[in-house]
C-alpha cells in the first residue's frame, strides 16, 4: 500500500521529461494525479471529469469503515483500491483535494468546467457535506446522482441513495443547446461489471461528454478508463491520470478493446 509520504515524492514515475500534447493526448499516464497535471500546460483542457477516492477507510463507523460504501460493486472498495489505501487524517485529505481542484481549475480555459462526483456522509452523527473541499471554488451547480440503495444502512438515518456531482465552472463555460432540459437529478444505477471497486457507469459520464463541445477531457483519477470510454464514444480526446500500475493497465487494455469492438460494429 502507498502511503501519503510515499505519494508526495512519486512525482512522474515513468518518465521524467514530457511534452504536451504528444505525452498526454489519448494517453493513460500512471503517477500521481497532483504531480502529472503540473507538467500540463494552462488552459489546453476543455473539460475535467472525475471522481477522487472518497478517503473511504477513514470514516468514524457508519457502515463505511469496512469499505461498505454502498456504490460499490460487491463492495470492492472493502479491500481497498489497488495501490492507495484511502485512509488519510480528514485535515490532509481535504488539503489534498483542494490542492487536486486547483491545478484542474488551472488546467482549463475561461470556457472549461469541472464536473467533480463526491459521496456526501454522516461522521459521528453529522452530515460531512464535503463544503470544506469544495468552498471558494466556483460551484455553478450540484448534480445529483440519483442510484440504487446500498448497504449502508444505520438506525440514526435513512438510507443514503445519491451522490453528487459538482459543476465547477469557469465564468463561459456553457452546455451545447438543449442540453440542460436533462435537469439536475440524474438517475443511474451503479456499475456493476467493473473489476474496478468504483467505477463510473459509462451512462453518467456520456451525458456529462455529450452535454458540453469539449475537445480534450481529462479525468486525473481514471481509475478503469470510464471517462476515457466516454471521450471515445463521443470522438473527444482523453488524458487520463492513475496512481495504480494495475488501474492503468485495466483502462488501456479496456479502451482498446472498446475501439476495437467500435470498428467491429
Ligand atoms: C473513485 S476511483 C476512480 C474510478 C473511475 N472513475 C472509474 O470509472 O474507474 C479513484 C481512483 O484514484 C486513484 N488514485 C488514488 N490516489 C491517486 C493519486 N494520488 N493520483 C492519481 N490517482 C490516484 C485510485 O487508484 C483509483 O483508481
Amino acid at each position: 500500500m502507498l502511503i501519503m509520504e510515499q505519494l508526495e515524492v512519486l512525482e512522474m514515475p515513468i518518465k521524467k521529461h514530457y511534452q504536451f500534447p504528444e505525452d498526454f493526448i489519448d494517453k493513460i499516464i500512471c503517477g500521481d494525479a497532483v504531480g502529472v497535471m503540473k507538467k500540463i500546460p494552462d488552459g489546453v483542457v476543455d473539460l475535467v471529469v472525475t471522481s477522487p477516492p472518497y478517503n473511504i477507510k477513514n470514516s468514524t463507523g457508519n457502515g463505511l469503515k469496512d469499505g461498505r460504501g454502498g456504490k460499490w460493486a460487491n463492495a470492492g472498495l472493502q479491500k481497498g483500491y489497488a495501490n492507495y489505501d484511502d485512509c488519510m487524517p480528514h485535515e490532509q485529505y481535504v488539503k489534498w483535494q483542494r490542492g487536486c481542484l486547483t491545478e484542474m481549475l488551472r488546467l482549463i480555459p475561461e470556457t472549461g468546467a469541472i464536473f467533480y462526483n463526491h459521496k456526501w456522509r454522516v461522521q459521528d452523527g453529522l452530515l460531512q457535506d464535503r463544503q470544506d473541499i469544495v468552498g471558494g471554488f466556483s460551484v455553478r451547480q450540484i448534480i445529483i446522482w440519483k442510484r440504487k440503495g446500498g448497504l449502508n444502512f444505520n438506525p440514526g438515518y435513512f438510507l443514503p441513495t445519491y451522490e453528487v456531482v459538482y459543476v465547477i465552472a469557469k465564468p463561459k463555460f456553457k452546455l451545447i443547446p438543449k442540453a440542460n432540459a436533462s435537469g439536475d437529478v440524474w438517475e443511474f444505477t451503479q456499475e456493476m461489471k467493473n473489476e474496478h471497486p468504483a467505477a463510473f457507469p459509462v451512462n453518467l459520464i456520456d451525458r456529462i461528454v455529450s452535454s458540453t463541445d469539449a475537445k480534450i477531457v481529462l479525468d486525473p483519477f481514471m481509475g478503469s478508463g470510464t471517462t476515457a470510454i466516454s471521450a471515445i464514444n463521443f470522438k473527444r480526446n482523453y488524458i487520463g491520470i492513475d496512481i495504480s500500475p494495475e488501474y492503468c493497465e485495466m483502462a488501456r487494455k479496456r479502451i482498446k478493446d472498446h475501439q476495437s469492438q467500435s470498428k467491429f460494429w
